[in-house]
């Protein structure tokens, strides 16, 4: 069986969630994640360390259509639209710029970005090429806007933190940028962000950028919530659902 082609559609997530589950279980107790040199070692160089697979993917022309089916098994955790989860457990991917994607998937599978859980299944894309599909699929997902919010109760120091901290790298729209691996972040889930801007700020987000770190910690627990909460709102039209 080609594990791509788990029937997402006809039997449901459900059946899909408890099928990845299993595999998940199965490839995890084969092979465990590598742990590769990231942000707390002394040579840490930011975007340069992914060696030969990030830079040929990117090289790439990525397939949508191939890219669709490798993406069923994915579906089964951040769903077939790419909308993941407002609980956080997983990421809203849809419109994602490519260079990011395979950036962080190609941490992921170095083990520079820790992530047990998805690990297996980042090592199912079979090669480089697979790996650009992929990320040019995920690309085209329009963005929704129904994403989990935070309680709005301090969006006005979120915004000024944004302006005055965030908005040289991430945009006015949190479009970021594709060109410099910055993600896209209109549309992500509060409880995903700040699990990420905490993981950031502690130096458990091993593959995040320094100068991004270095303004993160400096923050109180407020002031991550307020930034982060004000980041759910940020919408980017161009990429976004068209009602
Ligand atoms: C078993 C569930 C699961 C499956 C299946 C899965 N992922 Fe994930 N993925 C996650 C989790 C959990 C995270 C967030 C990890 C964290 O908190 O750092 C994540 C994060 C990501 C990220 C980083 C998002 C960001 O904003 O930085 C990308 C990209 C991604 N997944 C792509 C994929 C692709 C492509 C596939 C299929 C090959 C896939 N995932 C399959 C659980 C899964
Ligand atoms: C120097 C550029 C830069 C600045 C400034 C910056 N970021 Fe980032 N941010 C990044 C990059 C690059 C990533 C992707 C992680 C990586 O691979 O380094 C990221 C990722 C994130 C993520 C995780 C997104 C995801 O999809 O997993 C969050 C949350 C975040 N940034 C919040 C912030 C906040 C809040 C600020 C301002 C206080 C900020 N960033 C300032 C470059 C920046």
């Amino acid at each position: 069986m080609k594990i791509r082609h788990l029937p997402t559609t006809h039997f449901g997530l459900a059946v899909a969630a408890c099928l990845t589950t299993a595999l998940a279980g199965a490839a995890f107790a084969q092979a465990p994640p590598p742990k590769a040199a990231g942000i707390e070692s002394e040579g840490y160089v930011w975007n340069k360390m992914e060696g030969g697979e990030k830079e040929l993917a990117l090289t790439l022309k990525g397939d949508v259509v191939n890219g669709e089916e490798a993406y069923e098994i994915c579906g089964g955790c951040h769903l077939p639209s790419g909308s993941g989860r407002p609980d956080g457990t997983f990421p809203q991917l849809a419109g994602q710029h490519k260079s990011v994607v395979i950036k962080q998937i190609a941490d992921i599978r170095a083990g520079r970005r820790d992530n047990p859980i998805m690990y297996p299944f980042a090592k199912t894309l079979t090669d480089q090429q697979e790996l650009a599909d992929v990320a040019a699929y995920i690309q085209t997902l329009p963005i929704p806007s129904d994403n989990g919010k935070g309680e709005g109760g301090a969006l006005e120091l979120g915004a000024k933190l944004y302006a005055r901290d965030c908005v040289v790298c991430h945009l006015d729209h949190g479009q970021g940028d594709a060109e410099k691996f910055f993600p896209v972040l209109a549309g992500q889930h509060y409880k995903y962000l700040l699990r990420q801007i905490n993981d950031i700020a502690e130096g458990r987000r091993r593959n995040a950028n320094p100068d991004m770190v270095k303004v993160v910690k400096t923050y109180s627990p407020a002031e991550l919530d307020a930034v982060v909460d004000y980041m759910s709102r940020l919408e980017w039209p161009e990429r976004a659902v068209k009602n």
